[in-house]
């Protein structure tokens, strides 16, 4: 079997990687192809590339329907940077011998390779599969990989990809600008975007010092050792829905990002499992199996995620329910996990916008939505919520 390789940072991945992969497949170059977004980025400061996680999940999105492709995370669960002839060589491990591996690449790069870590050893040890675009210069191209194979035995096989005239440099710029980027990325990566807040210029995860952003990034990578995408994608987004409330309400917004990104921590264990984690008195909880992740996710952050903060972990734990003495953060939490934009049912972006003013009376106004839903499948509302309604009830008449 022949598979492809095809890395790169992906900062938006965009139309044109997912036509050249379409095509290097199409044209029956390959039977298989890796999409490897890069981990921490060995060339580029950390704070200038979108972390791993929303990079990991915007490939998943753009690929998701493409055939016989699949979007790997070898290199994003690395803690350190690492080079490509590495991955490489990893990935050739686990290929049995009947396989063969290619680089897929734009043909440019055969004029840049020899500055990479190790280019002897990737020339030598990959195949190349090169793909030439109508603005190169075939013969150049050609003379170059003539060159290469007699200096270094390399293997370069070109294909004429189709034509797609676009950047991640141009992606950004344009969302930068509010313009529309329809066409340059697959229209669940466009939505995506801007959900997520990426690349806009008010993005509140933006004020975090730099050693704040490495631990959001380390919390991030031992969760993308484990969830699935639908779930990764939720916490990412219920990280900047709680990063923006935080920022709207002058709180503080490490906090909130933490909090947000990792709630739901636990929701993979069986209930069997995290049923230990919650109070043997808690009979309400007890009897609602898909609210142990809260108590579970609780105990288990500190071990997990190295998360000391009471207030942080205290909203881990109520996020599903709310309680009586709710913090500025159970709210936020509760709020950005029910209304992030990713949530479609009636009234979540009323809940969204009525939160950016005024948590107490976002979280009662959600509560008149959940009671209904509660009471149309014949279940009463758990009485730390109740609680927690009276007790806001109480606090917005004075
Ligand atoms: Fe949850
Ligand atoms: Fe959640």
């Amino acid at each position: 079997m022949k598979v492809g390789f095809f890395g790169g940072t992906f900062d938006p991945v965009h139309k044109g990687h997912v036509i050249m992969v379409e095509d290097a497949i199409r044209l029956g170059h390959l039977d298989r192809m890796l999409v490897v977004p890069a981990g921490r980025t060995v060339h580029k400061p950390a704070d200038r590339v979108s972390s791993a996680g929303m990079r990991y999940m915007m490939c998943y999105m753009a690929f998701t329907d493409v055939r016989r492709v699949e979007v790997s995370r070898i290199e994003v669960l690395r803690e350190h940077g690492s080079y490509t002839i590495d991955t490489l060589r990893e990935l050739k491990a686990t290929l049995t011998g009947k396989d063969r591996l290619y680089m897929v690449c734009g043909a440019d790069i055969l004029f840049d390779i020899l500055h990479w870590r190790s280019p002897e050893a990737i020339l030598r040890e990959i195949r190349i599969l090169a793909s030439l675009r109508p603005g190169h210069d075939r013969i150049e191209m050609e003379s170059r990989a003539h060159e290469l194979r007699k200096r270094f035995g390399a293997d370069i096989t070109f294909f004429e990809a189709r034509q797609a005239d676009v950047s991640s440099t141009a992606v950004r710029e344009a969302v930068e600008h509010s313009l529309a980027i329809t066409e340059m990325v697959p229209p669940a990566v466009d939505r995506f975007i801007r959900m997520a807040g990426l690349y806009g210029v008010d993005d509140p995860l933006e004020s975090l010092d730099l050693d704040q952003q490495e631990r959001l990034r380390a919390a991030e990578r031992v969760l993308l050792a484990h969830m699935d995408p639908e779930r990764l994608s939720h916490s990412l987004l219920t990280m900047t829905t709680a990063a923006r409330l935080a920022a709207d309400h002058g709180q503080d917004v490490y906090s909130a990002a933490l909090a947000g990104l990792v709630h739901d921590c636990a929701k993979h264990l069986p209930p069997d499992d995290a049923i230990r984690y919650v109070d043997p008195g808690d009979a309400a909880t007890l009897a609602e199996p898909q609210l142990y992740h809260g108590p579970a996710g609780a105990a288990l952050a500190p071990a997990w995620f190295g998360i000391r903060d009471p207030l942080v972990l205290d909203a881990i734990r109520y996020h599903a329910t709310g309680r009586s003495d709710m913090t500025w953060l159970d709210l936020v939490l509760y709020l950005a996990d029910k209304a992030e934009p990713s949530r479609t049912y009636l009234g979540s972006d009323a809940v969204f916008e009525q939160a950016r003013k005024d948590l107490a009376g976002a979280f009662l106004f959600s509560c008149e939505g959940l009671q209904e839903h509660l009471a149309s499948r014949g279940k009463t509302m758990h009485p730390d919520t109740n609680a927690a309604i009276e007790r806001l009830e109480r606090s917005q008449l004075h």
